[in-house]
């Protein structure tokens, strides 16, 4: 079964290559050549660099499967939330939205989030642009506009996000995020009779606490509700006596902004990124009388820990010796991945002079291995730096894990696979391959 759908997508990534190939390197115009993401067809430009491997990904809504550990774990946050936060009709606060597209434009996964132009999570070589204008989201952050123009005042979404990332067993360039806003009005913070003396905004200066239009009290009334509402749910994950820290961070769409961490088996976890909404953006949205606060969590690295699952690209896996051993399981009940076994990994270093006149970024080179090798890469580390003095040509070395989940890798399978990274590498990126 694997077997095949490695063949499958060797022979989808030959293809693409040739095509690639016949433009030479960096994805040159071609005004006739269209890709077709969910159904849409967009014209290729100078930003698009996207590959069908990852564009495999987009429709599998790991989410979505109820008896997988990503829609176990997100089940379970959710049925959290329904059961913490009740309105007066009796109904929950919160709505979910979990099938929204992850193709987003760049004012959405930017713009709207007042990321400014200049930001390196913008850079080709850090996400997975469609075209100049459209992206796979890399984070679920962006659909919080549409969500709150669209009169949602509380709401969680959840789905997968993209990213041009490094290559290990806790990152793989697809993931899944559950991200949550929730807004209120002056009447939900004071509930007494007659708040009329009382302003949720003032002309003010920023500190460390507020933003300049929040009174400190609004500011302060907001951080608390918000951790309090996080530490309720890092309780519900990882138990009553867990140990968690608040650290405080910066996200361009947040102030004051913080990350929660939790000790797991002796190490802090960051767990999620966090903080009061900017009032612009609110205001943006046409809101000018509610405040509020937003969090975003990462899925995998959550159900990595709490079922003990070693390598994120288990939850991409098929197979049924990972599958059915969650079938049974339902969002609370306690499971623990018993790994089938472990097959022998296989080691290869590859040196090669940078080109001279291209940009080189080695997301470019991992996401070529990616494409050239699938799944049978565990893992690709920059091992080794080296500047000529002479000819002032820079030279990297990189070492490629490669692990089967299923079988044994024999030597002459992962040759292979290697010479092919080396020779597309040589074709598409334009290095040139050092002996060692
Ligand atoms: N989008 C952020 C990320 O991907 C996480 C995040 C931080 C989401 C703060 C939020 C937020 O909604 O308010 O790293």
């Amino acid at each position: 079964m694997l077997e095949k759908r490695l063949l499958a997508c060797f022979s989808l990534s030959r293809r693409f290559l040739v095509k690639y190939q016949r433009r030479k390197f960096s994805v040159a115009i071609n005004e006739k050549e269209t890709i077709d993401v969910c159904g849409k067809k967009y014209q290729r430009d100078e930003w698009t660099n996207v590959t069908p491997k990852i564009l495999s990904h987009v429709g599998r809504n790991l989410h979505l499967q109820e008896k997988h550990p990503l829609g176990l774990l997100k089940n379970r946050i959710v049925n959290h939330f329904y059961s913490q936060y009740i309105g007066r009709t009796g109904n929950p606060i919160f709505s979910v939205f979990d099938r929204l597209s992850p193709v987003v434009t760049v004012e959405q996964n930017f713009d709207s989030l007042l990321i400014p132009k200049n930001h390196i999570s913008r850079l080709k070589s850090d996400c997975y642009y469609i075209d100049s204008g459209h992206l796979l989201r890399a984070h679920t952050t962006a659909h919080q506009v549409e969500l709150i123009k669209s009169g949602i005042d509380s709401y969680l979404t959840v789905g997968d996000v993209y990213r041009r990332d490094e290559i290990d067993s806790s990152h793989y360039p697809v993931f899944h995020q559950l991200d949550a806003a929730r807004l209120y009005s002056k009447h939900e913070i004071y509930k007494q009779e007659d708040i009329s003396g009382i302003n949720l905004f003032e002309n003010g200066d920023e500190t460390a606490e507020k933003q300049e239009v929040h009174t400190l009290d609004t500011a302060l009334f907001l951080q608390a509700e918000l951790k309090a509402c996080l530490e309720k749910l890092a309780r519900n994950l990882f138990g009553e006596d867990a140990e968690i820290r608040w650290v405080e961070s910066v996200f361009p769409f947040t102030h004051p902004s913080f990350e929660l961490e939790v000790l797991y088996n002796g190490n802090w976890l960051e767990l999620l990124g966090c903080g009061v909404m900017k009032q612009e953006i609110l205001a943006n949205c046409g809101i000018t009388d509610k405040v509020g606060w937003a969090f975003g969590i990462g899925l995998e690295r959550l159900a990595m820990r709490l079922y003990q699952i070693p390598d994120i690209r288990l939850f991409w896996s098929q197979d049924t010796g990972f599958l059915n051993q969650f079938r049974k399981a339902t969002p609370t009940s306690p499971v623990t991945y018993k790994t089938i076994s472990v097959f022998p990994q296989c080691t290869n270093d590859m040196s090669f002079w940078l080109p001279e006149s291209t940009a080189f970024s080695p997301n470019d080179f991992y996401d070529l291995v990616r494409q050239v090798g699938g799944d049978v890469i565990e893992q690709v580390t920059l091992i080794d730096e080296f500047n000529h003095p002479k000819t002032k040509l820079t030279s990297h070395c990189y070492r490629i894990v490669y692990r089967h989940m299923q079988k044994t890798l024999t030597k002459t399978e992962v040759n292979r696979v290697h010479e092919d990274i080396g020779s597309e590498a040589t074709r598409l990126l334009g290095v040139k391959l050092r002996v060692v």
